[in-house]
């Protein structure tokens, strides 16, 4: 499902304006990784792709619909969304009750519930927990819990907030996996993290924001290799890019594998001549 950006503006309460003229399309089936310095509107920009920021100024597009004319709730069965802050997602007595409170609200069957929940939970190596209570399970389990909650709903978009935070190798390396699967499925990934070894490893495109704008936007290859642009929005470019331009290497390859095959022949070129 394709989303778009269409001149849009957000200013906060406070008078802080977040969002400052966002133009930006999503085609269907992308994964999209947004980067960018602590307030930079990345988070702004993402609450209003299911309602829970209106824009002052401009227009988004969910699919072939124009989120004013949409509730939350409606947009919600289009839009899943991993927050930053689990306590923010995570709210019912026990772990089942809450991966079930998604596809309750959507108005899935009680079947469809049951196996999409239990599905989500396995997903995220939880199904052990199904009867915890959620405030039992430690910060990097909330996490995934919360995680779990927002795939049994089934969106074809999905938004993560900073999902990698906390997460130890394994968890990381969980979340990427599942991350991977859901793209090669067809949904539409927009991933939102200051961890960009992490991003290099699974998005195809990043947007790098700072100051409510969009200061760049192409391939993770293009992007990620411009130190200058990733240090004026304070972001630091992945350690397989760094590790490249250390050595003086023409390419900066974003995963081992490729960074692997590209060195060796550098260094044979090298060598040759
Ligand atoms: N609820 C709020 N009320 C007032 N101002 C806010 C609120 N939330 C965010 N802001 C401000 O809006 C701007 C953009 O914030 P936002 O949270 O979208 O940035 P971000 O890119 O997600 O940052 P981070 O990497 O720290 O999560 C910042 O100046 C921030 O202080
Ligand atoms: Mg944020």
């Amino acid at each position: 499902m394709k989303l778009s950006f269409e001149g849009v503006f957000f200013t906060y309460s406070t008078g802080v304006r977040a969002l400052d003229g966002i133009d930006l399309s999503i085609g269907s089936g992308e994964f999209v990784a947004i980067v960018g310095e602590n307030g930079a509107g990345k988070t702004t920009l993402v609450k209003l792709l299911n309602g829970l920021l209106r824009p002052d100024g401009g227009k988004v597009v969910v699919g072939n619909w124009d989120t004013a004319e949409y509730s939350t709730a409606q947009l919600a069965g289009r839009v899943g969304f991993l927050f930053q802050n689990p306590d923010e997602q995570l709210f019912e007595r026990a772990v089942q009750r809450e991966v079930a409170f998604g596809p309750r609200n959507l108005g899935f069957s009680e079947r469809k519930i049951a196996s999409k929940s239990m599905s989500a939970l396995k997903t995220v190596g939880l199904a052990d927990h199904a009867e915890d209570n959620p405030y039992d399970l430690a910060p990097f389990e909330r996490k995934l819990l919360a995680l779990a909650a927002t795939l049994a709903m089934d969106t074809p978009v999905l938004v993560l907030d900073e999902p990698s935070i906390g997460q130890d190798a394994a968890g990381r390396r969980r979340i990427g996996r599942i991350l991977r699967e859901l793209h090669t499925m067809g949904s539409t990934i927009l991933l939102i993290s200051h961890d960009l070894d992490f991003c290099a490893e699974y998005a195809e495109r990043a947007v790098v924001m700072a100051n409510g704008h969009i200061l760049a936007d192409g391939l993770v290859e293009k992007i990620f290799a411009q130190n200058d642009l990733l240090q004026r929005a304070a972001v630091f470019p992945p350690q397989l890019v760094r590790l490249a331009q250390a050595l003086k290497m023409p390419t900066a390859p974003l995963k081992v594998d490729q960074f692997v095959n590209a060195y060796s022949q550098w260094h044979r070129r090298k060598k040759r001549a």
